[in-house]
């Protein structure tokens, strides 16, 4: 998704703004741009596909001393992915980058035309500039002009502009999409849509909340908050380490992230695990009081992994459970009852529809609860009450090692409930204690079995289709393994309850259709296989994961014999990324930036 980058000082504003924009590339995009301000002299450069492109327009240009520069990766919603929709936009003497959509943007823009305004681009944001120069016009001060544009505009933005007008100064805006400001000891300001390209330029930032705009220039930082009111900045000290951010010598990303899984997850569990007990410091207990039901809500990955706590909820805590596609929720006017606990699950914590639902449940007067990859994302600091996953940094576009803690959490935080709800002897939550503690151990990736699945997957680079079927916790599994092939190697996958292909889908099968069955020793072994046997005697190719070997699949992937379907669901979690994985490479896709997806979906 779009990416935005600012930059207020006398250091080499080319250089931090293209590693800026660079810090961004793993949301996705397919252009960028950057436009720097020195003296009274503009330079913008455009380029569509990747950053190297832009990089080699630039090649001949520098900046001398103080300069102020803005930048934009952008991911195409309206208009193509075309140079002359590349981000930064020009007016006459400004230039606006975007993140997001302005929703009246074709009102305003006819508007402009009426007055003989001419656009170069079909997109939303040039409306920006432009309105902020008629503005200018009659204000005659930008400050002004900048602050009714943003009256103006409806819908989700976050926004940066210069202009002639007032050279040295940057004005920003935020209202639906996230940005943040950076300062250190020399007066350099940095902005950015995610914290990655300020970590190690600023010590400082200040996370703009909805409804702030202002500016900066060399010696003032100046937010006004959505009532007007001119507001001191909340500064945060930003962590210092890029680390996490480099392959340490995997192909790729998901790669690196998948071999991540154990540690991560270790690192989940630390602190959360007791002998008989499972600790949430950061919860209060409180929050489960009168609480009848518990509704989660995500997009994507994170859906699958609210459909696993559904089962998990209700099978350990006894407690009614719901699950929402964020998209779906906002629009259906769902009714809303407060003996509800509203739980978002977000990897990235900025997910235009997911946020949006915890802004409804919220409005409701429900409890909410957030379990997230990133700390100090919108969720985390709207919701009531978070629970953050530990995953780390997660560069890949298709979801991993976040999916993996996000399950944990869920793991542990049904357990936790099932003791608030005495809905589980001592004995029984030891046992499931102990477990929890085998997860890092089961999502080790040994050599012989990452061969394995190399080997086999120059068998799948084809066919008319997958079906990854499971029962149980097993199905959120197949639809996760059906979107991670799907995400990065275009091949048409679905993911299917195994019961239901009966009911259609079977009259699909024949030998070019695959079938990816999850057959867990602990949990319904015996009416999974009979699935997977109808449709083995309809020639579909099997390819089954389990730890009994199963003589009708035409290939057969083991996993470790494992104490609990839970443990077999973790195992066969990391054979069906690493299947994924290996059959992306073999087709020659990028891995870790597949066409089309965005890594953080701030728009709906
Ligand atoms: C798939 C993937 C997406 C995200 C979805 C929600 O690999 O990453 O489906 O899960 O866009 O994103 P978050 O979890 O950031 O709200």
């Amino acid at each position: 998704m779009c990416g935005i980058v600012g930059y207020l000082g006398k250091n080499n504003t080319k250089e931090i703004l293209l590693s800026g924009l660079k810090e961004l590339e793993y949301r996705g995009y397919d252009s960028a741009g950057i436009a720097v301000l020195q003296g009274d002299s503009f330079e913008s450069y455009k380029a569509i596909g990747k950053l190297v492109n832009l990089e080699e327009k630039t090649k001949e240009f520098t900046t001398d001393g103080f300069a102020v520069g803005i930048g934009h990766t952008r991911w195409a919603t309206h208009g193509k992915p075309t140079e002359l929709n590349a981000h930064p936009h020009l007016g006459e003497s400004s230039y606006v980058v975007h993140n997001g959509i302005i929703e009246n943007y074709v009102q305003l823009k006819t508007k402009l035309q009426a007055k003989g305004i001419n656009f170069l681009s079909q997109t939303d944001t040039e409306v920006i500039v432009h309105q902020f120069e008629e503005n200018l016009y009659d204000a005659k001060d930008a400050f002004k002009a900048f602050s009714k544009t943003i009256t103006e505009l409806e819908g989700a933005y976050a926004t940066l502009l210069v202009t002639k007008s007032m050279p040295e100064t940057i004005y920003f805006a935020k209202h639906g999409s996230p940005m943040l400001v950076g300062v250190n000891d020399a007066g350099e300001k940095f902005f950015a849509s995610s914290d990655s390209p300020l970590i190690g330029l600023a010590k400082e930032v200040n996370y703009f909340e909805d409804g702030d705009y202002g500016y900066v220039n060399k010696d003032e930082l100046v937010i006004y908050n959505k009532n007007n009111e001119l507001v001191e900045p909340k500064f945060t000290s930003l962590a210092t380490d890029k680390l996490s951010a480099q392959k340490d010598g995997y192909r790729f990303f998901m790669e690196k992230e998948i071999y991540e899984q154990s540690d991560v997850i270790a690192d989940t569990l630390m602190g959360r695990l007791c002998d008989d007990e499972i600790i949430f410091d950061e919860l209060d207990k409180s929050l489960f009081d009168g609480i009848n039901e518990i509704k989660l809500c995500a997009c994507g990955t994170s859906y699958h992994s609210a459909l696993c706590a559904s089962y998990m909820f209700e099978r350990y805590a006894k407690v009614r459970c719901s699950v929402e596609i964020a998209s779906e929720f906002r629009y259906r006017e769902p009714l809303m009852s407060k003996d509800t606990l509203f739980v978002v699950i977000s990897q990235s914590g900025e997910t235009a529809d997911t946020l949006e639902t915890l802004k409804m449940a919220k409005n409701a007067g429900l409890k909410t609860l957030v379990v997230c990859n990133v700390d100090n994302s919108s969720m985390v600091r709207l919701a009531d009450a978070c629970i953050l996953t530990r995953a780390g940094i997660e560069k890949g576009v298709a979801s991993t090692k976040a999916f993996a803690t996000q399950v944990t959490v869920f793991w542990m935080l049904s357990l936790y409930v099932a003791k608030l709800r005495d809905a589980l002897n001592t004995d029984g939550l030891k046992h499931q204690i102990h477990l929890l503690r085998e997860i890092p151990t089961s999502v080790i990736v040994t050599d012989e079995m990452h061969e394995r699945i190399k080997r086999l997957s120059k068998r799948y680079l084809h066919g008319h289709g997958f079906f990854f079927i499971g029962r149980d916790v097993f199905f959120p599994l197949a639809l996760e393994g059906a979107l991670k092939l799907k995400e990065i190697s275009y091949l048409h996958a679905e993911g299917y309850p195994s019961g239901e292909m009966k009911h259609g889908p079977i009259a699909l099968a024949d030998p070019e259709l695959f079938t990816i069955a999850l057959l867990p020793q602990h949990l319904l072994y015996e009416k999974s296989k009979s699935n997977v046997e109808e449709l083995s005697a309809r020639d579909s190719t099997i390819c089954a994961i389990s730890p009994i070997n199963f003589d009708k699949a035409d290939d057969f992937i083991p996993i470790n014999v494992c104490k609990d379907y839970m443990l077999e669901f973790f195992e066969m979690m990391v054979v069906v990324q690493l299947l994924s994985l290996e059959i992306s490479i073999r087709l020659g896709n990028d891995v870790d930036m597949p066409r089309n997806l965005a890594k953080s979906v701030t728009v709906e």
